[in-house]
């Protein structure tokens, strides 16, 4: 059973208040994109950080890279790195996009280094800058911890690939203490911070859904501690948002200011690379239901304009790809060359990917657009051209503004619109 022993009184009644927030997620729109690749690395957002180890199955994720590296020479490359990567430009373009949230992951190892771990600091303040920035063109900021000790979900994007050892010896009390650093570090910057994530993707398949759900009561008290008038977001370990999750820290039991994270992705399995460009289409609108009948905010805090798995490393630093079959042991089949979607620029797409794709953005927006919002990953890649915000809009391939559709209604016939199909 989830305990509330960590509540206190004061603060279930705080909790009942409504909040000042800065954004109001009850009537306007969430629409934002996430500044991943710069805190926490990941192979296939910038390869380059990367390619020394090519051929070396032992630097996979920001711990081995690290590893590899020493703390100086580390220290040294990953802060040129969080210099470079997002700047204050980006910040800009983000707004005249039309875009009002961006969500900023960052490792606990920025928050709360634990001894003997290879991970380096520093990222802070450019942290500190990029709400400045973000304040400047009138943007609002989730923080999202998306690295936490031990690995929460295993995948490289944790920081450390591999096992899933969150919930074993202190890592748990040590996650709280991170929530707690960031909360109080910024807790005079709430016109711009507005939300706070507990904790990116954990994967329920290794973990206790109890004690990740009295971390989220915990966690949830730890930012209510210091910042009473920020939103608290719980991702939803990938179960069911609306069977599973409703009920949960809901505001009829008295916990307010929650937002429930899903992200959706279409490209993580054989059978969803399978899907024709028009399955693709009626898969996301599939998710418009579901999104509108969860019982608190709803945000789908992750997802792209991928159709396959094809950007080099997004499987893993070294391996292939579900769609082309080149993912080792699960080649089982072949849907499709990863020619121009391996490595590239949004431009250079064959017209037939641009056509399927621009049908697929909007009919997710459509859907997405059912509750609180959407934040699109990501705003920058080196190369993976499905995944690259940036490029996309000047593609001219994301609706501007953002409200407007090319193929209106998509979600609302089950008749599937895209020439040719
Ligand atoms: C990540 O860890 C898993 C499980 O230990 C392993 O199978 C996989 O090969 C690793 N990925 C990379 C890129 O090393
Ligand atoms: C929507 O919810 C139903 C009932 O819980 C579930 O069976 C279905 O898989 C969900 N669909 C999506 C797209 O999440």
């Amino acid at each position: 059973m989830v305990s509330l022993k960590s509540l206190t009184v004061a603060a279930l009644v705080a909790s009942s208040r409504p909040r000042d927030l800065a954004f109001n997620y009850d009537t306007d729109k969430v629409r934002g994109v996430n500044l991943g690749g710069w805190f926490v690395l990941e192979p296939w957002i910038t390869p380059s950080i990367f390619q020394p180890w090519e051929n070396d199955n032992s630097v996979v994720d920001e711990y081995t890279f690290t590893t590899a590296l020493g703390k100086d020479s580390a220290t040294q490359q990953l802060t040129q790195h969080w210099g470079s990567w997002i700047q204050d430009d980006d910040f800009k373009q983000i707004a005249q996009a039309g875009l009002n949230h961006v969500r900023i992951p960052i490792g606990y190892w920025a928050l709360n280094p634990l001894p003997g771990e290879p991970y380096v600091q520093g990222q802070l303040p450019f942290l500190d800058s990029a709400i400045k920035s973000a304040r400047n063109y009138g943007l609002k900021v989730m923080l999202d911890l998306h690295g936490a000790p031990g690995s929460q979900n295993g995948f490289d994007n944790s920081g450390r690939n591999g096992s899933i050892d969150w919930q074993s010896g202190d890592n748990v009390k040590n996650t709280l203490i991170a929530i707690s650093n960031l909360a109080e570090r910024y807790k005079n910057d709430l016109d711009v911070v507005t939300a706070i994530e507990l904790i990116n993707e954990p994967g329920n398949w290794g973990l206790d859904m109890n004690q990740l759900k009295e971390y989220y009561y915990n966690g949830w008290g730890n930012v209510r501690d210091t910042s009473r008038d920020t939103a608290v977001v719980i991702h939803d370990a990938f179960l069911n948002i609306d069977s599973y999750w409703n009920g949960f820290m809901n505001a009829a039991s008295g916990v307010n200011n929650v937002i429930l994270d899903t992200h959706i992705y279409q490209v993580f399995s054989q059978q969803e690379v399978a899907r024709s460009p028009c399955a693709h289409v009626q898969n996301a609108c599939s998710n418009g239901p579901n999104i509108s009948s969860t019982d608190k905010w709803l945000v789908v805090g992750e997802w792209s304009a991928a159709q396959t798995d094809c950007a080099k490393w997004l499987n893993g630093k070294g391996k292939g790809a579900r769609y082309d079959g080149t993912l080792p042991g699960k080649s089982e089949g072949y849907y499709g060359s990863c020619d121009g979607k391996y490595e590239g620029t949004v431009a250079a797409l064959s017209d037939t990917d641009k056509t399927n794709l621009a049908y697929f953005v909007e009919a997710q927006l459509d859907a997405f657009e059912q509750h609180t919002g959407w934040i699109f990953w990501a705003w920058k890649t080196e190369s993976a051209p499905e995944w690259n915000l940036r490029d996309l809009l000047a593609a001219d391939l994301f609706p501007q503004p953002l409200t407007s559709r090319k193929f209106p209604s998509q979600c609302g016939t089950s008749q599937c619109l895209i020439p040719g199909n």
